[in-house]
């Protein structure tokens, strides 16, 4: 049976859950192949293939053309778009109709917003408009102009609270899980334990319910960017680079195009 909401929030307790970005057609693929239990068309698009130094540039039309084309990739996969900067922050009305974007053109499955108890009227309102919603705390990007970098949340007993409060109101308002984004282990874990949906973790430790890392860090892709909690599974980088080189070395000595590359008078 193919991934769904229900059958994603039953894996708590179960086992761990898999979530990876993925911004186009053949890497949704991959992902899809490998076995990840979710795809995530994440605004990190801006940064990690748009080539902006944040997430903030990221627009609609940019998340549904992605989203299209990870959906056109993996077909059969659970695919998340997420929210991008000011399109669910200015009205409830003008977020709904965007959520809905997602579902309507993109063909995901859900949507993912950044933010705590203040939005969970508006997550209350997606959620009985048919829209699933995945929440996102801890460092949420899209503030960092607020928090003034990407800094590791909760580290002292006033913001670890606010956390765990705004867990729950997510939960209350119905979200299916919760990233928790560069959370320190114990407070994820307290997290973790306390609400029923499952918490899926990006630099949060070991104790939350599933992971989720950017495809470019786990293939490597972006030698300056080597974040801690991040693992490299492979240097694309390296792979990439080795093998256009040698494009360009065999066609400027001429032993590519080869025989077995051209098409001949008479020939098939
Ligand atoms: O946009 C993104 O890639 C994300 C993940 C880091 C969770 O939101």
């Amino acid at each position: 049976m193919s991934m769904n909401v229900q059958k994603f929030m039953s894996l708590k307790g179960k086992q761990p859950i898999v979530v990876i970005t993925a911004y186009d057609a053949p890497f949704a693929r991959i992902a899809h192949e490998a076995g990840v239990d979710a795809i995530l068309v994440g605004d990190s698009l801006a940064n990690n293939v748009l080539g902006f130094s944040d997430t903030l540039p990221a627009t609609m039309d940019d998340m549904i053309r992605h989203t299209q084309a990870v959906r056109r990739g993996a077909p059969d996969a659970f695919v998340i778009g997420d929210m991008p900067f000011l399109s669910y922050q200015c009205s409830a009305d003008e977020a709904i109709r965007n959520a809905g974007r997602f579902l309507k053109e993109g063909g995901a499955n859900a949507v993912k917003l950044e933010g705590g108890a203040v939005f969970a009227p508006l997550i209350k309102r997606m959620v009985e408009s048919g829209i699933p919603v995945m929440g996102h705390l801890g460092l949420t990007p899209q503030s960092v102009n607020v928090f003034g970098g990407y800094r590791v949340q909760g580290r002292d007993e006033k913001t670890a609270k606010k956390l765990l409060e705004d867990a729950k109101a997510l939960e209350a308002a119905g979200v299916f899980a919760i990233v928790l984004e560069m959370v320190v282990e114990e407070v994820a874990k307290q997290i973790t334990e306390s609400v029923s949906v499952p918490t899926i973790g990006i630099g949060s430790g070991r104790y939350c319910d599933g992971q989720v890392l950017v495809l470019h860090d786990v293939l490597g892709l972006n030698p300056a960017f080597q974040p801690r909690f991040a693992k490299r599974y492979a240097n694309l980088y390296e792979i990439s680079l080795k093998a256009i080189s040698q494009y360009a070395e065999e066609v400027r000595n001429r032993t590519f195009p080869a025989e077995e590359n051209v098409f001949k008078l008479g020939g098939s």
